[in-house]
């Protein structure tokens, strides 16, 4: 029922804004959450009542601002809608997938004929050409840059895209904005009420006491964590890009007004909001300054606000960091599922990259224990890589659980996708090596790093064929394991590297840029010429897709069990929830790979007939001493049955 009326004012006896109850009632039972989490982070400031007051009057104002049909979409949307099976997304780059924001209604059918329905657009707001880290510079939260069109074409696709029942993820940059952006400008023109807003010094006492126990993150284009900032003469906090000034969360007008930007955004109409990289929002000297508590309660307020001024937006938490620290960005203790609903599983995505180059699947099942912690209703966001490096972010406990040397071990894997290894198939290179720590990342494309390109360079038939079956492997996987998928452009029909951003001077010194494809739409038209490599990845992808969403049992409600490590090479997982059972057979190896019927009877599967989704035939669970057998990165998408 909705209750909102009109009220007259009585003075002037013009129709005063109409209450809305629901709003003031999901107030009423958060305020209380709200005011103890605010109180916690800024309880010692002085202004801290006025300031949460001013909160809450911008949550009234976006709950004001919401557009009924928003509203209403906020109520047709279950408590955890973002669990459906029915959900695949696609994270791209809109002028480097179809030149503007207008042109992206006429590419929705593509997507669909893919089975995407859930688009991740790259940050599309201002950023200041050449200093922009692919649009994580932000110098303006509300204006859509100019190289990707307007607000209105935004708002027009966003139209387009509820037509046709599907979901806008966009990314809320939250640690830093660009140098360029109006806070900083005053903040460098002296003006101290902005320069507050950062972490800015007069001199380098405090800046030196950061960077001795802060790691770099991009070491080899952005050493330290500072920049002097010459207009000023002072030292700011810059952990990423000299040109991305660290917000500082310590002044609550910082919090107040990036939760204004948050609300905006999702009065734009977003689904799920990226928040980029909030393991960084608050800093303490003699800490890396990462995964911080006061970053998760943060974060929590941000989610409570959330609910109580636009509930239909759920939140994805962009905490690449270690699997411990991941698990934490749901919510632990009495906050768990109550901070982001989606993180992405970025150690899973790094251990299927290790299963691959090994075709060992122990390090994966060793560092599952912290993975299967993740709290019921909440999910992943399960990908085989991004538009950002693949780190090798799980722990060395994991390498060395299994009897394996943890440094020769990275090395390995550095030295096999970066093409060093002898007569290694993948082509990708190094990212922010280290050589302090010997820390090192891995930039590539799906297909270069599963050797499209090498067998394509050296006509290798067989390369090529075995390539194209990595390909569907690894994304076979990361669709099933459980969470969303998300698809990143180009990999669909196999993009490999491109070099060009070397010639670039406004990208040589980011080689990400060499797995961020420029779409070539002759390229993605050969999905439709049958038996073109495009074809075969384009097609396998869009059945795995189709798979997915019409299997209900695989939607994230449920349990996912390991079972036993029969065969190292396969790595088998059975997932339940109230729609049925599914089991997940992938073989990592290169060859033929046999695993015993035992695996499965030993899981209770004693009898079943199990229906593989992938081949489309039945099998009956054999006798002990008979094998499943799989072909060299082959897989089994299994239905139990009987
Ligand atoms: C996130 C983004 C990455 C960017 C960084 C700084 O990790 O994914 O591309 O460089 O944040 O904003």
């Amino acid at each position: 029922m909705n209750t909102t009326k009109a009220q007259k004012n009585p003075k002037s006896g013009k129709k005063a804004k109409p209450i809305d109850s629901l709003f003031e009632a999901r107030l009423a039972t958060a305020l209380p959450t709200i005011q103890r989490l605010f109180e916690e982070i800024y309880g010692q400031n002085p202004a801290s009542a006025h300031h949460l007051e001013m909160l809450v009057e911008r949550l009234k104002k976006a709950s004001d601002k919401r557009s009924v049909s928003l509203k209403k979409r906020d109520k047709e949307k279950s408590e955890d809608w973002f669990l459906s099976n029915e959900h695949c997304g696609m994270s791209l780059y809109v002028d480097r997938f179809c030149g503007n924001l207008s042109q992206m209604p006429s590419k929705l059918d593509y997507l669909e004929e893919l089975e995407i329905n859930l688009l991740h657009l790259m940050p599309i707001f201002e950023s200041p050409e050449g200093e922009s880290d692919g649009g994580y510079a932000v110098s303006d939260y509300r204006k859509v840059d100019a190289k990707f069109g307007t607000i209105e074409d935004l708002e027009h696709l966003v139209e387009k895209m509820q037509q046709k029942g599907m979901h806008l993820m966009l990314d809320i940059v939250l640690n830093h904005t660009s140098h360029h952006h109006e806070w900083a400008k005053k903040a460098k023109a002296g003006d101290p009420e902005f320069q507050d807003f950062y972490y800015m010094y007069e001199n380098r006492w405090l800046p030196n006491q950061f960077d001795a126990s802060m790691p770099e993150i991009f070491p080899e284009s952005s050493p330290g964590n500072f920049t002097f900032v010459e207009e000023c003469q002072k030292w700011v906090m810059t952990v990423f890009h000299n040109y991305q000034w660290d917000l500082n969360f310590r002044n609550p007008r910082v919090l107040i007004e990036m939760v204004d930007h948050i609300l905006f955004y999702a009065n734009l109409g977003v689904d799920i909001l990226r928040i980029d990289a909030p393991a960084f929002i608050w800093k303490e000297t003699g800490t890396s300054s990462q995964n911080l508590p006061q970053v998760h309660t943060l974060l929590q307020l941000i989610k409570a606000c959330v609910k109580v001024s636009t509930p239909g937006m759920a939140l994805l938490g962009e905490a690449i960091v270690s699997p411990k620290e991941i698990i934490k960005y749901f919510g632990t203790g009495e906050a768990k599922a109550k901070e982001c609903d989606f993180a992405y599983n970025a150690t899973q995505m790094a251990l299927q990259w290790d299963m691959l180059a090994t075709g060992d699947t122990q390090v994966m099942l060793a560092a599952q224990h912290d993975i299967l912690q993740k709290p019921q209703g909440t999910s992943w966001i399960s990908y085989t890589r991004c538009h950002d490096d693949i780190g090798l972010g799980f722990e060395d406990a994991s390498i060395r659980n299994v009897g394996k040397d943890a440094w020769e071990h990275r090395n390995y894997l550095k030295d096999y996708f970066s093409g060093k290894y002898p007569n290694s198939p993948a082509r990708g290179a190094l990212f922010s090596s280290n050589p302090k720590t010997g820390d090192a990342r891995i930039s590539g494309t799906l297909a270069s790093l599963c050797g499209l390109e090498k067998g394509i360079y050296e006509s290798n038939e067989a390369e090529i064929n075995l390539s194209v079956q990595k390909i569907l492997l690894m994304q076979a996987h990361s669709f099933f394991i459980g969470g969303l998928p998300m698809v990143f452009y180009g990999d669909e029909v196999g993009y490999t590297n491109d070099y060009s951003f070397e010639n670039d001077p406004t990208k040589s010194y980011d080689n990400r840029w060499m797995h961020r494809p420029l779409i070539d739409w002759k390229k993605n038209d050969r999905r439709n010429d049958a038996g073109s490599l495009e074809n075969q990845i384009f097609t396998g992808t869009q059945r795995l897709l189709a798979i997915r969403k019409s299997l209900d049992m695989v939607a994230d409600r449920g349990l996912l069990e390991w079972f036993s490590p029969h065969n190292i090479h396969v790595a088998a997982f059975s997932r339940t929830n109230e729609a049925g059972k599914f089991i997940g057979v992938f073989n990592f190896g290169g060859s033929e790979a046999f695993l015993t019927w035992y695996a499965f009877r030993e899981k209770g599967f004693g009898d079943a007939v199990l229906h593989d989704h992938w081949s489309r035939k039945e099998f009956s669970v054999g006798q002990d001493h008979e094998h499943l057998i799989l072909a060299p990165y082959g897989f089994h998408l299994f239905q139990v049955r009987g």
